[in-house]
């Protein structure tokens, strides 16, 4: 028979991991303790914007129309523990309020729920990305809590899917990094996983710290190399230099490459950020913080973008205040595709010169409802044209392919003054210029 596959927390990553498992042709019970969510997703809708999950859950959740009826969701532990061959803690680890450590309580509360209803063989998964040391202590806490004894097992299952192409990467994973203390185990998650595995994704054995560490590590190389490259555009604008170029020359190094070299304001969004300085945290905490002491530099760097977006703003408008001088900005999300504006670079941009006077405007084709939560106090446009109509300059935060098509003709008649500032070296310079535009990018004071 199948397994039956249950999954903890039905956020981002549980959301998609448990579409995803009812595609591959499990059978799934989500468990949210939210029961709002948890009727959300009975009806087949996502709390949140991503691309390709909505048809998925309609694809799959029971008693919608033409559905395989293969994915179902409860409030109760019990009736998941009853379930459930397998298990995925898929709940969130948020930075603790006032320290950089990673706040464990979700994760926590999810097993101590579970174990204590695993009356039969199990094997619970951790997905959650979770200070090294984590998985240990929670097999003895299951060990201590589970009926079923040792007939219940632990192991780690890093997840690395991104906002935005989150459906793509579950179900066509480019490794799958599992940490087991048993052949048990192993040849579950081999289960699990066959159609990827078939299809030609690696799959990575290893212990329990290797595969906590292996996402943190993900995360921090992927920050690096972002800041990275925002150092070298900090070098251009000292130098007279092109960022743009100088990443295009360098990754056609292969042992370099191309990706994750676009300068601009940096990174965000809820892991990079809180991921880098849990591991500085947990680092310390293990006697090992010199070696990852540049994780402090490498957050400086990215923080440091913000203002610099802030100030080439400001010398757009003259050097002076940002007092009542009006300022367009298009994006509000960590990122285009997501509708997602934890840590936004842009949304921090648009704050920082809201709070110094200037008449703010943000734009966002996805992210407004969140951007008016957490900033209710900018001004929001319905659309770009709107957005910059009347600006002294246009700010280009989030690199939407809506922005990118964007008629600069069509703006130029609306803007008070045709000055745009990319902070995401994503537009094409010279459509701007030829349409009478200034056209200013970060690393490239020239280009
Ligand atoms: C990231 C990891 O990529 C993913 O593997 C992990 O599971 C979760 O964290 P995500 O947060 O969705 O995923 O975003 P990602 O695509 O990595 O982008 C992070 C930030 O870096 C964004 O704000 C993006 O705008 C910025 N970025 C990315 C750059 O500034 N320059 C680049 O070249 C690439």
């Amino acid at each position: 028979m199948s397994l039956r596959i249950t999954v903890i927390g039905t956020g981002y990553l549980g959301a998609t991991h448990a579409a995803a498992m009812a595609e591959l042709g499990f059978e799934v019970l989500g468990l949210d303790i939210v029961p709002e969510k948890i009727e959300m997703l009975r009806r087949g809708e996502v709390p949140m914007y991503e691309p390709g999950l909505e048809e998925l859950l309609h694809r799959h959740v029971a008693g919608l129309e033409g559905s395989t009826g293969r994915l179902r969701f409860t409030t109760d532990y019990a009736e998941a523990a009853a379930f459930g061959d397998v298990h995925f803690i898929c709940v969130n680890t948020p930075q603790k309020h006032g320290e950089y450590a990673c706040d464990m309580r979700y994760v926590d509360s999810a097993v101590t729920s579970l174990a204590p209803h695993l009356t039969g063989p199990a094997l619970v998964v951790g997905k959650s990305t979770v200070p090294v040391g984590s998985a240990d202590r929670l097999a003895r806490t299951i060990a201590g809590l589970a009926p079923a004894g040792e007939e219940v097992e632990l192991a780690w299952n890093p997840e690395f899917l991104r906002e935005g192409f989150a459906v793509q990467d579950t179900l066509h994973p480019d490794r799958i990094v599992v940490g087991v203390r048993s052949e048990r185990a192993e040849k579950l998650l081999r289960e699990v996983y066959a159609t990827p595995i078939a299809e030609g994704s690696p799959f990575v054995v290893t212990d329990f710290p290797t595969a906590e560490l292996v996402k943190t590590a993900a995360n921090s190389f992927l920050a690096t190399k972002i800041s990275f490259i925002n150092a070298m555009a900090e070098v251009c604008e000292a130098a007279g230099g092109d960022v743009a170029k100088l990443a295009e020359a360098i990754g056609y190094d292969d042992r370099i490459g191309r990706k994750f070299l676009r300068a601009g304001i940096g990174f965000g969004g809820g892991c990079l950020p809180k991921d880098i300085r849990a591991f500085m945290a947990r680092a310390g905490e293990l006697g090992a913080d010199q070696a990852l002491t540049f994780l402090r530099e490498i957050d400086s760097i990215n923080m440091r973008q913000r203002g610099q977006m802030v100030e080439l703003a400001r010398q757009a408008l003259g050097g002076g205040p940002f007092l009542g001088r009006r300022v367009a900005v298009l994006g509000a999300t960590f990122k285009p595709d997501s509708d997602d504006v934890r840590d936004s670079p842009a949304l921090n941009v648009a704050g920082q010169i809201h709070l110094q006077g200037g008449q703010v405007t943000v734009y966002d084709p996805k992210g407004m409802d969140n951007a008016r939560r957490v900033f209710p106090t900018l001004g929001y446009a319905e659309s770009a044209l709107e957005a910059v109509r009347g600006a002294d300059v246009v700010l280009h935060l989030t690199e939407w392919r809506e922005f990118r098509e964007l008629d600069p003709a069509e703006l130029g008649e609306v803007v008070a003054a045709r000055v745009i500032l990319d902070g995401r070296n994503a537009l094409d310079p010279e459509r701007w210029r030829r349409a009478g535009w200034t056209y200013r990018a970060m690393g490239r004071p020239t280009a």
